[in-house]
């Protein structure tokens, strides 16, 4: 690309005029389709060189530019709000360099020396929103939309359970806004469950929100798990406060989420620090963030910095480098699953995204290849969230090798060469296999003795695999008769025939004894690990818990199921039909029941007693627990507080009761610390639940 200052007048007009209808484009595709047409790194460069010819060529500035645009047109469908006081953006920078600068100017415009308080804020990567209350109650929703008018979106605010919906001590007009946003762990289950359903595939969380809120049906916006943080106001009837540090007390008092990472900062040295502070976090923290945003913090230097046209003078983002590469994809790899799922793999140049090495990425599923048109040899721009598996966010097509071709998806199995199908309404092709595929029986040995199954620490993946194809394991069952089946002893000249696991490469006495100790101490489990750990299709570990809770006892469910009687199963709420045709499937299956009279004669399921004790100090409690216990493993100790009535969180905010602090505990006791939130040891923590 050409350099700025050497453009002519006539290139630069041409350029501007491209790069005003990409854009258009691009935020059509995101306000109204709710899928990015470029990547974030793209727009944001393309923004930049638009504000770049702008400022070299101020006449060329057009009345379409991007530099003129706030956001976007409202989608049609939903009715208009015309903000009372618009909703503004914030101007970006990207360099540390870039925030001085800003805090210069900001000391230059109020013609002073002495250092300035500065709110330092996580930039939450969602949509904004403003939620209006009058005399407490809340009246109306709205997108930013273009800034001036936005959508009507208060039926679906109202969903989200952490919106205030009356406020005490309120201003009799005050205006609320903020960010709605997925967090990771929804964004990940709600593509996982699109994906089976063969419904739409969200490129990021932020995607994810969008297309949840700006639903016209409020029903599905609430099947959907959306959160707030609030961070600023719109019109106020009273303004109480006279600092953003004095607005957060007020909206933590009214019962708004505030952000528990917001800091008070005196000096350039601070803002750095947070900004630190946050890149560091920034892939722990269960929601995505693009940077940081730095606020005067006194409201009445705000108001003498005011606004510039689009921007307030008074704060900045400063956004974190783009999490995004372009590298190549050397082969499509399909995996198949425990249940059958053939799913699609990149196998990667390998490339340094935002300090991780990445080698592979999901493709989903076989329509997801096919609406990206996704093909070995490709280049393509690859994007990670946080701890999100990386995904092909668009592919390069002006890099496409000539000889190229689509990639076709197997109809057979490439494990065990069984027929692959899709059912009609289904988006996944599934291995028709069943336990005689290798890749099936082997996933479905792993999840039974995975942590929230059986949790049988000694058997690696690793192990089983080895031990699946040496014949020692072919189904579960297997795992209570290794011993039996051993041959045992040191004589490594013994010519029995059998398993003779000492003999091994790499296990000894000790280690062979190891195991069996391990699986010994399982034969005796608790009734939803059972249900799990049998790997029934769309049966996780919530679902296994309220089977058990419905049921009480294993042969009770497996009666039922056998029958195919599944009133009872249906009339739980959480279950619906779809769910309790796989789990009659499942029990229809021969070659099941055999493995499950097996592992009954093998182990003891204990039938399932509600045993929270609404007595204890835990009762009602919200815990969370941090780094590593000594005494118990975390899902242990995490089964303990919730037979206490405890909720157990996985990360810290002000709800939080306690939070029980192992060893090498992390950011999540600084945050307690922060939040005056009770932190415990784990010698108190053991003290509480002997109580
Ligand atoms: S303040 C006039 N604070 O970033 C200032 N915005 O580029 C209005 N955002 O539209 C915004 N976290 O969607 C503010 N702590 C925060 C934010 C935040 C995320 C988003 C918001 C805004 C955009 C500005």
């Amino acid at each position: 690309m050409k350099d700025i200052n050497d453009l002519t007048e006539e290139e630069a007009a041409q350029e501007l005029e491209y790069l005003a209808k990409e854009m258009a484009k691009s935020d059509d595709a995101y306000y109204q389709n709710d899928a990015p047409y470029l990547s974030d790194a793209e727009y944001d460069r393309l923004k930049q060189r638009n504000l770049a010819i702008e400022a070299r060529f101020p006449k060329l500035i057009r009345q379409d530019s991007p530099s003129r645009r706030v956001g976007a047109t409202v989608k049609s469908g939903f009715s208009k709000v015309t903000h009372r006081f618009p909703m503004l953006s914030l101007g970006d920078v990207f360099s540390i360099k870039e925030v001085e600068d800003f805090i210069l100017s900001v000391k230059r415009f109020l013609n002073t020396s002495e250092d300035i308080d500065f709110m330092s804020e996580p930039k939450i990567d969602g949509l904004s929103f403003s939620a209006r209350y009058e005399n407490g109650r809340f009246v109306q929703a709205a997108t930013r939309g273009d800034g001036t008018t936005g959508e009507d979106i208060t039926e679906n605010l109202k969903t989200i359970k952490q919106l205030p919906l009356e406020i005490k001590n309120a201003p009799q007009i005050l205006e609320i806004r903020g960010e709605v946003y997925m967090s990771k762990a929804d964004f990940f289950a709600l593509n996982e469950k699109n994906a089976l359903e063969g419904k739409k595939i969200f490129a990021n969380p932020r995607n994810a929100a969008a297309g949840s809120l700006r639903q016209l049906d409020p029903k599905i916006t609430a099947q959907r798990k959306l959160s707030i943080f609030a961070y600023t106001w719109g019109e106020v009837s009273e303004r109480l406060w006279n600092s953003q540090q004095e607005f957060f007390n007020y909206l933590q008092n009214w019962g708004f989420p505030t952000n528990p990472n917001n800091t008070l900062c005196h000096n350039v040295s601070d803002i750095e620090k947070s900004f630190q502070h946050l890149m560091e976090i920034r892939s722990s923290l269960p929601y995505d963030i693009d940077g940081v945003v730095y606020k005067v913090n006194s409201i009445a230097l705000q108001e003498r910095l005011g606004f510039l046209t689009r921007t307030p003078r008074w704060a900045i983002a400063h956004k974190f480098p783009a999490e995004q590469a372009l590298t190549k994809i050397n082969n499509i790899r399909i995996q198949v699953g425990r249940t059958g799922a053939l799913t699609p793999v990149a196998d990667l140049e390998p490339i340094n995204v935002g300090g991780v090495i990445v080698s592979h990425a999901t493709l989903h599923n076989e329509d997801e290849i096919k609406r990206k048109d996704i093909r070995i040899g490709d280049t393509v721009i690859i994007q990670r969230a946080g701890d999100v598996i990386p995904q092909v966010v668009e592919v390069i097509k002006e890099k496409r090798p000539s000889d190229s071709v689509e990639f076709k998806f197997p109809t057979t199995c490439p494990i065990c060469g069984s027929h692959a199908i899709r059912e009609e309404d289904e988006a996944v092709r599934r291995c028709t296999g069943g336990l005689s595929c290798p890749a099936q029986a082997v996933e479905s040995i792993i999840h039974f003795v995975s942590k929230d199954a059986f949790d049988i620490a000694g058997l690696g993946e690793k192990i089983v695999e080895d031990f699946y194809h040496e014949g020692i394991l072919k189904n579960p069952a297997d795992i209570f008769t290794i011993q039996q089946r051993n041959i045992g002893g040191d004589d490594l000249f013994s010519s029995q025939q059998g398993i003779h696991l000492e003999r091994k490469e790499g296990w000894g006495k000790k280690s062979v004894e190891n195991l069996f100790n391990a699986i010994n101490s399982k034969r005796t489990i608790s009734l939803p690990r059972f249900i799990y750990a049998l790997g029934i299709r769309q049966v996780g570990s919530a679902t296994a818990l309220l089977i058990a809770k419905n049921y009480g006892s294993f042969n009770h469910f497996m009666h039922d199921m056998i029958n195919k009687e599944t009133a009872k199963l249906i009339s739980i709420d959480g279950i619906g039909a779809a769910m309790a045709t796989d789990m009659v499937e499942f029990f229809q299956e021969e070659h099941n029941i055999r493995i499950i009279n097996q592992l009954l004669q093998q182990i003891k399921v204990e039938d399932f007693v509600d045993t929270a004790d609404y007595n204890s100090p835990l009762s009602g409690k919200t815990v969370v627990f941090t780094g590593t216990l000594e005494k118990m493993t975390r899902s242990e100790a995490k089964a303990k507080a919730q037979s206490l009535g405890a909720k157990v969180a996985g990360s810290v905010s002000k709800n939080t009761d306690f939070v029980i602090q192992g060893a090498d505990a992390g950011s999540k006791a600084t945050k307690a610390t922060e939040l005056g939130v009770k932190v415990l040891n784990e010698a108190e923590f053991m003290e509480l639940i002997s109580q």
